[in-house]
């Protein structure tokens, strides 16, 4: 024991011992001298270009550090997992892996780290002063619903800051896969059902993190859209549902903002792993989308399954060859594979030194190349404003019966029920979740913005709250690391508490709260559709508080999709909040007290019942009780795709949301030839707002069948004073009118007559124009891909 304890000390005195390199000058160039020799090598020559420093760099790295720098330094502390013995903690503890430092080169060890609502790493350290928190932002979905690019900029550049000033060097985010399904439990940390929404903001998010000069890892490529058997899913998706829908997010957010890395997924496509598919990684990221950084796998990804990391390798060589050029988190039987590769030649020569290039290209540009001086202090104040400003413009009004929000009145006691209302959800479960300060509940928010909440309730509630809490937290200390979050049950309030309360109180809240997290999907029953606790809580205070002429307001505290139909007459409003980020209740007390006019809309349909989804029939695949395959029959069409073209009652539409005023759309201009759509929205009501436009597109469908009509640009007004005005001009690419034609193997726009549609909803057009195109338009020839 003694021994290992001082082998271990030491251990981590030669990992945290760094020397500085010396400064050198040599005929007046100051340079660093990374290797300690005395002279200039080519790679330490700054002047040189990237790629003549690396060649000097490879050329100068033995087999072992080649094999070691294509796989990270492991995952310490993974819970029991015996082969990632040997992992060492980086120096930043909680970030989620690193590449391998070569010291006697002077080349860093480089740090990433999740996520996409913010930096996640260890909170507190043992042997360091002061704290690690980093700002909960909302979650992906939250987000999204702001429709809001530069916004999104904002929180990029404000969680890039924390992740350069806690010494990480790039985040595991943003998460851009579609939601195909209502149930998939990361649906939270995703955008949209739609890929144009899920490809520009994760532009944002991109842009804003590297402008502080750190990296992003897009996530998880591609299709990684369920987590059951995610290991090991092999999906079964044609060519023009992978282009169309699965890979157009990933397409634009390559293309528009070129992160530093892109993460590839865990899943199989058609037979092959993601990370080991040569036309996902090389043919079409990089020939066709001119991908210029590094690909890494999402972690242990390759293995079929938790099991197979048991001394046994993913198909290394397959993987590394195909274009995924860093094996993560990293494993010794791994680098092992690489070495006998390498001396066999099956692992040849060109393929190790493409892999490295890319690596060592992102590990030049990287603050830890440059040996920043991070400070461990972040802007977490100015970082809790902006949290607290994009949460609120991400909440969806879906309901406001009579005018009922915003709420003004704070002198008579607001009742509010629901134990989420006492601990609301700031983010969901797993690498997708932050360690934040603190989160403020929802009836913390009302109380700092001046509403008298009941107190009566409060006694009863909070100590409900706290025991479940306990009793939860011992739950998940015994299922470990992955533990699924479940659903606290409803306290019951009886029938007389809630006759006194409907007496007393002017107003009802109820929060309904869902959580869910990476390694589960969620479930129809008491998740997707409410519990019966929930619905009896609903049916008791809507009916005791409209018994005595008063208004009850629902606040849908959730990270996905839920069932609203059979319940929604119920309340006088509803409000959408989503998982909010850490300043959650700060921001409904923004939208309800009318200081932040709701302007989110949804980046997904709310069906009716979760039957009718298209992909309910084959989700999560065959057989039923551990599937293995799944096919996406519905194809291309998903989410509003399906439900608008089949002309399926939904209960809310993709785009839905709704505002404390009105707007008026008028002078539609499209320009056939510079493909621009001009409109002029001005607000007609009586308070100050923004408005979220929404275009969509019908084309012409001659030799293969199209959705009614596709999203193919939005764009947010500023801020519209009553009466004021606003010309928003849309830009339309020809790959815009294009559908992607399998038998031409390209993406085709058909002559025919187009109609641009410019609504506030999908289902709610205020504007529409023609245009023709006389001839077929070969946008762009492509690979053949995803063959079995
Ligand atoms: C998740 C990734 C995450 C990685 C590192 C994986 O389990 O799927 O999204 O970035 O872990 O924490």
């Amino acid at each position: 024991m003694k021994r290992i304890l001082l082998t271990g000390a030491v251990a981590f005195l030669l990992i945290s011992w760094k020397p500085i390199p010396p400064i050198i000058t040599i005929d007046g160039y100051t340079f660093r001298d990374l290797n300690g020799n005395g002279k200039l090598d080519r790679y330490e020559d700054e002047r040189l270009s990237v790629d003549d420093r690396i060649d000097d760099l490879i050329s100068k790295m033995t087999d072992d550090e080649k094999a070691g720098l294509l796989i990270g330094t492991g995952m310490p502390g993974f819970n029991g997992l015996t082969p990632v013995a040997g992992a060492i903690e980086g120096k930043v503890p909680g970030a989620a892996g690193g590449t391998c430092a070569i010291p006697r080169l002077g080349i860093p060890e480089v740090i990433v780290a999740d996520g996409p609502a913010g930096l996640r790493i260890k909170p507190i350290r043992k042997d360091a002063k002061g704290t690690f928190y980093c700002t909960a932002f909302p979650v992906g979905t939250a987000l999204a619903s702001t429709w809001n690019t530069s916004l999104l900029e904002e929180v990029g550049k404000a969680m890039g800051q924390e992740v350069k000033e806690y010494g990480v060097d790039a985040l595991l985010a943003p998460a851009l896969n579609i939601m195909r399904n209502p149930l998939c439990g990361r649906n939270f940390e995703y955008y949209s059902e739609d890929p144009l929404i899920a490809g520009k903001m994760a532009v944002a998010i991109v842009n804003g993190v590297q402008s502080n000069g750190v990296g992003t890892s897009i996530k998880h490529y591609a299709a990684n859209n369920q987590e059951t058997n995610r290991l090991s899913i092999n999906e079964h998706i044609d060519e023009r549902t992978m282009r169309e829908i699965y890979l157009r997010g990933f397409e634009i957010a390559v293309k528009e903002s070129q992160p530093w890395t892109v993460m590839s997924s865990y899943n199989l496509i058609n037979g092959t792993y993601t990370s080991a598919r040569k036309d996902l990684l090389t043919d079409i990221l990089r020939d066709e989308w001119g991908f210029k950084g590094m690909v890494m796998t999402d972690w242990f990804g390759g293995y079929a399954g938790f099991a197979a990391l048991q001394g046994g390798t993913s198909n290394v060589v397959q993987q590394l060859s195909a274009g995924n050029d860093l094996l993560m988190p990293g494993l010794p039987a791994q680098k092992k594979a690489i070495l006998d590769g390498m001396k066999d030649g099956s692992l040849p020569k060109e393929v190790v030194n493409t892999d490295l290039r890319r690596i060592l290209t992102f590990v030049l540009r990287s603050p830890a190349m440059a040996k920043y001086a991070y400070s461990n202090h972040p802007d977490l104040k100015g970082h809790a404003n902006i949290t607290r400003r994009a949460a609120a413009e991400g909440m969806v009004l879906l309901k406001n019966d009579g005018q009922l929000l915003p709420y003004t009145n704070q002198t008579k006691e607001i009742a509010t029920f629901g134990v989420t209302s006492y601990n609301f959800i700031a983010g969901g479960t797993g690498s997708g979740d932050v360690n934040e300060a603190y989160t403020v509940s929802l009836i913390d928010g009302l109380s700092n913005a001046g509403y008298k909440v009941d107190q009566e309730l409060k006694k009863l509630y909070v100590p409900y709250v706290k025991h479940a809490l306990y009793q939860d937290s011992l739950r998940r200390a015994k299922e470990g690391l992955l533990a699924l979050p479940e659903r606290m049950k409803e306290m019951n309030v009886d029938k007389a508490l809630v006759d006194k309360k409907a007496a007393s109180a002017a107003l009802a809240i109820i929060t309904i709260g869902r959580n869910s997290g990476e390694g589960g999907d969620r479930k129809v029953n008491e998740d997707f559709n409410l519990a019966a606790d929930e619905v009896a809580l609903i049916e008791n205070v809507t009916a005791a508080f409209h018994a005595k002429g008063k208004k009850v307001v629902v606040i849908l505290n959730i990270g996905g999709v839920i069932e609203t139909a059979s319940w929604k007459d119920k309340p006088d409003a509803i409000l959408l909040s989503w998982q909010p980020g850490q300043e959650g209740g700060n921001s409904v007390a923004d939208i309800f007290s009318g200081q932040v006019n709701p302007s989110g809309r949804l980046t997904m349909t709310f069906p009716v019942k979760y039957e009718e989804t298209p992909s309910a029939k084959n989700w999560l695949g065959t057989p039923a009780d551990n599937p293995t395959d799944v096919t996406y029959e519905e194809g291309i069409y998903v989410g509003y795709r399906y439900f608008n073209t089949k002309n399926i009652p939904v209960s809310y539409p993709f785009g839905f949301g709704g505002s404390y005023t009105t707007f008026a759309y008028s002078d539609l201009k499209v320009d056939k030839d510079k493909l621009t759509v001009a409109v002029t929205v001005k607000n007609t009501g009586r308070v100050a707002g923004k408005e979220v436009v929404q275009l969509y597109l019908a084309a012409p469908h001659n030799t293969i069948d199209k959705p009614a009509a596709e999203l193919k640009a939005f764009a947010k007004t500023k801020v519209l004073k009553p009466g004021e005005r606003e010309v928003l001009t849309l830009q339309l690419q020809t790959r815009d009118l294009a559908s992607f034609i399998e038998a031409q193997q390209a993406w085709v726009a058909e002559p025919g007559k187009y109609t641009v549609k410019i609504g506030s909803s999908s289902l709610d057009i205020h504007q529409q124009a023609d245009f023709t195109l006389d001839d077929a338009l070969i946008v762009e020839k492509v690979h053949k891909a995803f063959e079995k």
